[in-house]
């Protein structure tokens, strides 16, 4: 089964309300119908931003998903500063990142704190973008496949096939993150194909062949052909170059089928 390409913009802590319309209206305006069976384009900006972005795609009717880069698990009451899935839903997100590494390296999420978001996004219908990766210490070390694979086994911890063919995994190097030191296509395959064996494993052949796994870190339109040429690589999770129209357009062509 052939899988739809992804490109996704993770645009971090960047982009206030009026930068945010701002780009979303030029991507919007460079968005064309046929693009709907060849890809799928999820813009992931901060949580504040949501609503906007969410409002100037409803109101061109551009099929352009919008996301949450982050949500905790409960669904309301006293937990000062954050989020839960049901407001994400209302502001229009169909997807969510969760285990970014930004969020495991700086704010000490846990791969238990992955599982819990990825199992709380799943009961209320949006759809996790899990997070992997390995650090530079780890790749020298020759272990990296072990540790992608144990990161996505926790965070599918008490996910069944069905649910986790809803999921997207994206593998992201930390060493190759927003240092322009992209991973080869060899080193992202691998470890791609590493994460698809594990989700066979987990949740059977045919589920892990549904499911798309993207490649972040330093990912750019100079890059990309030959990363998506790979058959474990499904698209993209994008920073720096999803901040600019120009070049986020040039990566979403470059995936499409
Ligand atoms: P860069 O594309 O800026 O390296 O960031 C990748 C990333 O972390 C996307 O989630």
């Amino acid at each position: 089964m052939a899988r739809k390409p992804m490109m996704a913009g993770n645009w971090k802590m960047n982009n206030a309300i009026g930068e945010a319309v701002v780009l979303t209206q030029e991507i919007s305006n460079n968005w064309w119908k046929d693009w709907e069976d060849k890809v799928e384009v999820v813009i992931c900006p901060p949580f504040v931003d949501l609503k906007p972005v969410k409002t100037v795609l409803e109101f061109d009717k551009t099929k352009i998903f919008v996301g949450a880069q982050n949500v905790y698990w409960e669904e309301a009451g006293a937990f000062t500063g954050e989020v839960s899935v049901p407001m994400i839903r209302e502001c229009g997100c169909d997807y969510c990142i969760v285990g970014h590494s930004e969020r495991r390296g700086l704010f000490g999420e846990t791969n238990e704190d992955v599982n819990k978001k990825v199992r709380a996004l799943l009961g209320g219908r949006l759809k996790p973008i899990v997070c992997v990766g390995e650090s530079l210490a780890v790749r020298d070390e020759g272990t990296t496949n072990e540790y992608v694979c144990a990161q996505v086994k926790a965070a599918f911890a008490g996910v069944d096939a069905e649910d986790a063919a809803k999921c997207v995994v994206a593998y992201e190097p930390i060493w190759a993150i927003g240092t322009g030191r992209t991973a080869t296509p060899e080193q992202a395959e691998e470890a791609c194909a590493a994460i698809r064996a594990q989700l066979a494993v987990l949740f059977g052949e045919e589920t892990a062949q549904a499911m798309r796994i993207l490649y972040g870190g330093s990912m750019n339109p100079g890059n990309v052909d030959a990363l998506v040429a790979e058959p474990d690589i499904d698209g993209g999770l994008i920073g720096g170059a999803s901040l600019k129209c120009d070049s986020f357009i040039q990566l979403v062509k470059a995936v499409m089928q």
